[in-house]
């Protein structure tokens, strides 16, 4: 994962400030989310170097990796983390989000200086911080450049483990930039890395004057001037990385902490912003004396027939109540607002709603629809993703809301499968 260009300065009295793009691979667009985490570590013999009994961690994440890997706040710090591209790597050093992680745990700089060297085992390879102090009477920022152990001039690592620390306090009118490249410590970066983080570097350096106010950071962050490796990466030639963009997931969260489907609606329909795509929501509500199903379908917004986006910035949202005695099938398509899916989409989803609806009666009862969702009798597409023909993706999981048992089951393999993993949870959320 290669995240790029950060901009870092202060200037006293006019203003205090870290600017980040964060950049990533095309594919993991939409998938981050932003966590808040209370951490409480109640028992005798706290854990971790730094005993810590209880965190509040605010922080952007990728899927499966810990917060603190691209920005975060805690009560004491305010973080950004970039990669750094290194020739030099230690396999046997200790993984970097697990560092970055710990980091957010610290206090204060020099509580992040110790973590982060590491002493008998030391990082696997480069990262940068940029920190800003908040618990201070006066806040500072600073840089911190970290590097695996350093190894002798015939290749062999130096016996002492631990990382290689640099401190860059970022002093005061100093205007401050870092990309993916070393700035202190002497670590090559692997071949072709340099290009593209000199270019921005050379971007924001040349092409504007001093930053003095937060619109000046946004312009600069926004930039997609050049051609081959622009600062916002939306359209680089030669750039495969994009900055990664308000995602999916954050409405997706803020449409559980909505209380009725009303709400939601509004949620999703996100005036003044509106959503980056499509996505469907079904839903049972929980709280209502009578329950009742719906499903939701969100989409970005509209463009007028050359393709520019209409002025109006919200979601297109379309509601659909399931009635008594109906059967109601969604797949990965648009059923009720007219977008149309990317190429190839179609045939995958169109056919798992074929199957569905020609080769089953009306289903009576649960086991009817754990039969359904469990189904792999089509060669090429089938319900149950294990082993379709044509088909990449894999079925991680089922999931059944009983609304008149009340309970949730998550199966780990075919919901017919009994002697299979499978997970009860009562179907409310409560203490
Ligand atoms: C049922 O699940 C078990 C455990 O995961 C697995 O070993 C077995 O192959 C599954 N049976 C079928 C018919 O899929």
């Amino acid at each position: 994962m290669e995240k790029n260009t950060i901009i870092n300065f202060e200037i006293t009295l006019l203003i205090l400030a870290i600017g980040h793009t964060e950049d990533l691979q095309a594919d993991l667009m939409n998938e981050c989310y932003v966590t808040h985490v209370h951490y409480q570590d109640s028992s005798e013999e706290p854990r971790g170097k730094l005993k810590r009994t209880e965190e509040q961690i605010v922080s952007y994440c990728y899927p499966g990796d810990l917060p603190g890997y691209a920005m975060a706040v805690s009560e004491h710090l305010a973080v950004t983390v970039n990669e750094l591209a290194s020739l030099e790597i230690d396999p046997w050093g200790t993984p970097k989000g697990i560092l970055a992680r710990a980091a957010l745990s610290c206090n204060s700089v020099e509580e992040m200086v110790e973590i982060l060297t590491d002493k008998g085992h030391g990082i696997s390879s480069g990262l940068s911080f940029n920190v800003m102090t908040l618990s201070e009477p006066k806040r500072r920022l600073f840089n911190i450049e970290v590097a695996c152990r350093e190894r002798d001039p015939e290749g062999n690592f130096l016996p002492d483990r631990q990382s290689r620390v640099s401190v860059h306090e970022v002093k005061e009118n100093e205007v401050f930039f870092h990309c993916n490249l070393f700035q202190r410590i002497p670590v090559k970066p692997y071949e072709g890395a340099g290009a593209s983080s000199e270019c921005r570097l050379r971007v924001l350096t040349n092409n504007y004057p001093q930053p003095t106010s937060i619109d000046d950071l946004r312009m600069m962050l926004s930039d997609d001037s050049d051609h081959d490796y622009p600062v916002f990466r939306e359209k680089g030639a030669k750039d495969k990385a994009k900055t990664a963009a308000i995602t999916k997931g954050i409405l997706a969260r803020a449409a559980l902490s909505c209380n009725s489907v009303e709400e939601m609606v509004e949620i999703l329909t996100d005036k003044g912003h509106g959503i980056s795509s499509g996505l469907s929501f079904n839903v049972m509500t929980l709280s209502e004396p009578k329950r009742r199903l719906f499903n939701i379908e969100v989409a970005c917004r509209e463009r007028d027939p050359e393709g520019n986006f209409l002025p109006d910035r919200q979601s297109r949202v379309s509601v659909h109540e399931v009635k008594e005695n109906e059967v109601f099938f969604h797949c990965n398509l648009f059923q009720r607002i007219p977008v149309k899916p990317y190429e190839g989409a179609g045939a995958s989803s169109e056919c798992r709603l074929r199957v569905l609806t020609n080769n089953y009666p009306q289903p009576t009862s649960i086991d009817d629809l754990r039969m359904m969702l469990s189904d792999d009798s089509d060669h090429d597409y089938p319900v149950f993703r294990e082993k379709g023909a044509k088909d990449k993706a894999k079925t991680a999981a089922i999931s059944i809301y009983d609304g008149v048992s009340n309970e949730w089951t998550i199966f780990g393999d075919k919901a017919t499968n009994d002697s299979a993993l499978k997970l009860t949870l009562p179907l409310v959320a409560g203490p």
